[in-house]
């Protein structure tokens, strides 16, 4: 048998929750086209197409918007491990450790959709808490009357923001929601398949996503537009980069080998956003300038940029540290994350792939 490295081609399970079509570059949530729902609609009707299967109708979209706004508080517990932990720590970590410690003997096997609300609803609430602390500010607590999305912003800045940095967190936030069986899901349905919580598996999800080859990325990203936009000749200084063996963060993708889907859109967000122009104008730059260095260095492996390139190039021009690029990234793929362990969880198959012994 052959061993398939990173598991790659490997068709793991079914899912009816998304489809990532790889050489046509399109992306469909449970049979919507992804350019057809990322800036029409909210989180919370996205949401709800990811958990129960369709979107939801006027009736069901309030009562599903009022449970979901009334699990945002922090729980007693939540506040006391937040007040606990070390300035130190990266907020990546303060997020894993915190929805950890939500597990207790209620959650238990099988998820609950109710159970992935209140997880999900919460993230905004432990982000803003410690950003805010560390600064020294007030904390704010979660308004209700509020959407999910403006909520967030409006814990982190304190004031209410401006339509158009909602409408381009908005569509980020249903861009990354879900995305088929990438690393950070897949530990989540691993973990799962064990009959384990789905605190437990959102917890490896997290662990999953830090790393800068999945959602650690962007950071990285904003790194890369700094360095470039000090050189002068770009193309000779990517040329090095690659051919001393470096990976430019924010190209590239297993499944896409052709545009990604979510980097079109994203584009597409920046054009429109004020406070844009300097990342904009750089990030068309490097693009186009790196795409054709990969393709003179790498010919025929299809790389283009993904859905981290353009979201950090967005996070910048709505004045979103870089330090919470890869928690926000979490708040929106928590979604997606709780999906498939649900699904995991309606036909149950633990997994446990096979190891060639090479050793003595
Ligand atoms: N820069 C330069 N070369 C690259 C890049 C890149 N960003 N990505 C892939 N390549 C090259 C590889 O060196 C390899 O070349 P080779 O055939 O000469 O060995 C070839 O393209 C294939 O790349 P692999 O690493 O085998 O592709 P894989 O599917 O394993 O990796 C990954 C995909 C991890 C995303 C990779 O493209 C990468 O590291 N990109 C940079 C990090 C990044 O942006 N991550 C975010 C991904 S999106 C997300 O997770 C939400």
């Amino acid at each position: 048998m052959n061993v398939q490295r990173g598991l790659k081609g490997v068709i793991a399970t079914e899912t009816s929750i998304s489809e990532v079509d790889g050489s046509n570059g399109r992306l469909i949530y449970r049979g919507y086209e992804i350019r057809n729902i990322a800036t029409g609609n909210s989180f919370e009707e996205i949401a709800h197409l990811l958990w129960f299967g369709e979107l939801p109708s006027g009736e069901q979209f309030e009562k599903f918007k009022s449970t979901f706004a009334s699990y945002r508080n922090l729980s007693p517990t939540m506040q006391k491990v937040l007040s606990v932990l070390p300035v130190e720590m990266d907020m990546i970590s303060v997020v894993r450790t915190v929805i950890s410690s939500a597990g207790d003997r209620s959650m238990s096997w099988k998820p609950t959709i109710e159970e992935a609300m209140k997880l999900t609803a919460v993230v905004p609430t432990i982000i803003a808490y410690r950003k805010r602390s560390l600064e020294g500010g007030k904390i704010i607590s979660p308004r209700l009357d509020l959407t999910h999305v403006e909520n967030y912003l409006y814990m982190l800045n304190g004031i209410e923001a401006s339509a158009e940095q909602i409408r381009a967190l908005e569509t980020y936030m249903i861009l990354t929601m879900e995305h088929g069986m990438n690393a950070s899901t897949f530990s989540a349905r691993v973990t799962a398949s064990t009959e384990s919580d789905l605190v437990s598996a959102v917890t490896s999800a997290i662990g999953t996503m830090k790393g800068p080859l999945h959602g650690g990325a962007p950071s990285e990203v904003i790194a890369l537009l700094n360095e470039l936009s000090e050189v002068e000749d770009k193309k000779n200084y990517l040329r090095d980069k690659i051919v001393a063996g470096e990976k430019l963060m924010g190209f590239g993708h297993r499944v896409y080998k052709t545009h990604d889907p979510r980097s079109l859109a994203l584009k597409e967000t920046l054009s429109g956003l004020v406070g844009k122009d300097r990342w904009l104008d750089l990030a068309l730059e490097v693009e186009s300038t790196a795409i054709d260095v990969l393709e003179e260095l790498k010919p025929g492996r299809g790389l283009y940029t993904n859905v981290e390139f353009y979201a950090a190039a967005i996070m910048k021009a709505i004045n979103m540290d870089s330090s919470l690029f890869t928690p926000t990234f979490t708040a929106s793929r928590m979604v997606g994350w709780s999906a498939h362990v649900l699904e995991q969880a309606e036909d149950n198959v633990i997994f446990r792939p096979l190891s060639r012994y090479v050793g003595k």
